[in-house]
């Protein structure tokens, strides 16, 4: 049985995605627990209401960011998990919190990586023009938004998309490919080589959204 941990800092629909996607499946994983850091993030709500143990690591009570991760690490460090899940975390962790989970933790950014790191994706995606967006499932690396990528999913963009309509057709695809991702490292499926990560055996590490009825 692998052991999770997923940090969340909000409404947390990705964590779950992923813990029901578990339970549906019958994955041989155990979400061990739900980590916040901030206390009014939604998502504890489902947390408790699922009986997962769930810890506030407040930032706002640290005086640095290395203070901080220490802090969050000796949180992740009691459950002795396999795979650390940021669903949502919107901290920038610091380069010696990010090496020691190397190569077990996973994020998911809502863009098509390497474009639109950072904040205001969907914005970023609709001032740049593209006509394609969506979203990526990455190994973290120290370069922020940046590490070998599990997943993508595409959606269109759409004519009179605004952003937040943009960001809710990434959300449908996110909550596919994240699952999907997660469970591909329980089952030990996925290796790193170099930016590039193979999956064994293979299937789809992409995903198109079905946007039938929504005008594309
Ligand atoms: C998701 O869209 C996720 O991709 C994004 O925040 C949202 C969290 O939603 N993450 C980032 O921007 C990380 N850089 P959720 O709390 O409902 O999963």
């Amino acid at each position: 049985m692998k052991k999770i941990v997923i940090l969340i800092s909000g409404r947390g629909s990705n964590m779950e995605a992923v813990v029901r996607a578990c339970a549906r499946d019958g994955w041989p994983a155990r979400i061990c627990a739900i980590i916040s850091n901030r206390p009014d993030a939604a998502g504890l709500g489902f947390a408790a209401a699922n009986g997962i143990e769930s810890k506030v690591v407040d930032h706002r009570q640290f005086d640095g960011r290395e203070s901080f991760d220490a802090a969050l690490a000796g949180e992740i460090d009691r459950f002795e998990p396999d795979l650390v899940v940021l669903a949502g975390f919107m901290r920038v962790l610091t380069d010696a919190f990010v090496t020691k989970y190397a190569g077990r933790m996973l994020n998911i950014h809502p863009s098509l990586l390497p474009c639109f790191p950072g904040l205001r994706t969907h914005q970023q995606a609709l001032d740049a023009g593209v006509r394609v967006h969506g979203a990526s499932v990455h190994f973290v690396t120290p370069a922020l938004d940046h590490g070998p990528i599990v997943a993508q999913g595409a959606v269109p963009v759409i004519a009179g998309d605004d952003a937040a309509a943009l960001a809710a057709r990434v959300l449908k695809v996110e909550h596919e490919i994240y699952p999907r991702a997660v469970r591909w490292f329980i089952e030990g499926r996925l290796t790193v080589e170099g930016e590039r990560v193979a999956l064994t055996p293979s299937e789809p590490q992409w995903l198109f959204a079905d946007v039938a009825g929504e005008g594309a």
